[in-house]
């Protein structure tokens, strides 16, 4: 029988994995390989998955729970007219969009299958065998899980007691060589942030080759000032990539559209790692549009920050303790093991985040939509001890 070059993968695959030997060098473990796809998900939440099941409740993705604004309806309509072409004209618009927006060259941006893509072409290119991916702990974890599948170590530095970067442990220690460092700011899941000064004095004592991550995914919900996103005020500095996405203000996450500026030639090489074509003919120029339209989002910003407020109000009323947060998210302490309280909102129709360790006992929760919050809140109530 001939093999495909693919079947050939595959079952090399298999037979390797059932008898637990190494991968590509690699130990083969589920931890070591990642998952596949949404590796986050929880597999308890099967029945859920479905993006159109009635009545349920996501809590769990810091998503846009308001949808894409009203904008941009018409344009992704228009868009699939031409859903049977490649994005040509499209792609290069959206990137020239993006480059007069931040006031950098358009030959400084890589776009990407959601900022997700960013970040695994950053594995790619600067973690690997012998190198380490220094983070946070706990931060956003697929970065790490990529470091990872590609064979580098992975420091986890833990939050310090304001729930920063500890920037001090997160420098390179003994003979290590770090790659990369990677900096959510503000912090998924803890939405908390670094402050601009001590990030700049750190990446000043990096080594020359160690690059920087700064991923801004939550950038527009942050108000505390001593945030400043490093593309409103960028410093000259080869090292580091900053990451934005579609999917968090913009209410694009199904898109699947994000985006990273650097130098040039940092640039050119994310380029050269990411797949061909990576964004869509709708998502392409959806994101043109968004991009232009300051109104919608001001209004996005303003409902968030109006929706948070108010989450605020509730978690006061109650006691409850909770990480300030500059996103459009909070970790609140629920008191119980966190496995405990994502079964018990299930049973509501309501999916809350999945565990973070080692904060064990907290529960990020993504900000809804008022009526959303309704229901979370009366479940919250009726709660057992
Ligand atoms: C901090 C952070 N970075 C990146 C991503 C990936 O976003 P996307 O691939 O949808 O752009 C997420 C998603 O939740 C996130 O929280």
């Amino acid at each position: 029988m001939q093999i495909s070059r693919r079947n050939f993968f595959r079952s090399t695959l298999s037979a390797s994995a059932a008898a637990g030997i190494a991968v590509s060098g690699l130990p083969f473990s589920e931890e070591a390989f990642g998952e596949p796809r949404r590796w986050f998900l929880d597999p308890a939440l099967n029945a859920f998955q479905a993006t159109d099941a009635k009545g349920i409740i996501w809590l769990n993705s810091n998503e846009n729970s308001y949808g894409p604004w009203p904008s941009m309806m018409p344009v992704m309509r228009e868009a699939l007219n031409y859903g049977h072409r490649y994005p040509r004209t499209e792609y290069q618009q959206l990137i020239a969009t993006i480059a007069n927006l931040h006031r950098v060259k358009d030959s400084q941006v890589s776009l990407g299958c959601g900022s997700s893509e960013i970040l695994r072409v950053c594995a790619e290119i600067f973690t690997g065998p012998g190198k380490t991916l220094v983070q946070a702990s706990p931060t956003f974890e697929s970065l790490g899980q990529y470091s990872k599948t590609r064979g580098a170590t992975v420091r986890s530095v833990a939050l310090n007691s304001k729930y920063e970067h500890d920037l001090q442990n997160m420098l390179p220690q003994g003979g290590e060589k770090v790659g990369l460092v990677y900096i959510c700011n503000p912090n998924n899941p803890t939405a908390s942030i670094s402050p601009r000064k001590d990030l700049e004095a750190y990446i000043k004592q990096l080594p020359e080759d160690t690059f920087v991550l700064i991923d801004e995914a939550y950038h527009h919900f942050a108000k505390s000032p001593d945030y400043v996103s490093f593309l409103d005020q960028p410093v000259n500095d080869p090292r580091i990539i900053v990451a934005r996405t579609f999917s968090k203000v913009y209410g694009l996450a199904g898109m699947r559209l994000g985006y990273a500026v650097a130098v040039e030639e940092t640039a050119r090489k994310l380029r050269a790692y990411a797949s061909f074509d990576n964004v869509n003919m709708v998502s392409a120029r959806v994101g043109d549009a968004a991009l232009h339209d300051d109104a919608g989002l001001a209004a996005a910003i303003k409902r968030t920050a109006d929706d948070r407020d108010a989450f605020l109000a509730e978690v006061k009323k109650r006691n409850i303790a909770c990480i300030p947060t500059q996103a459009n998210f909070a970790m609140i302490e629920t008191g119980k093991p966190i496995r405990r309280s994502i079964d018990y909102f299930k049973t509501k129709n309501i999916i809350i985040g999945r565990p973070f360790p080692p904060l064990t006992t907290h529960a990020r929760i993504t900000i809804g939509k008022p009526e959303e919050m309704k229901a979370f809140w009366t479940a919250w109530d009726e709660r057992k001890a």
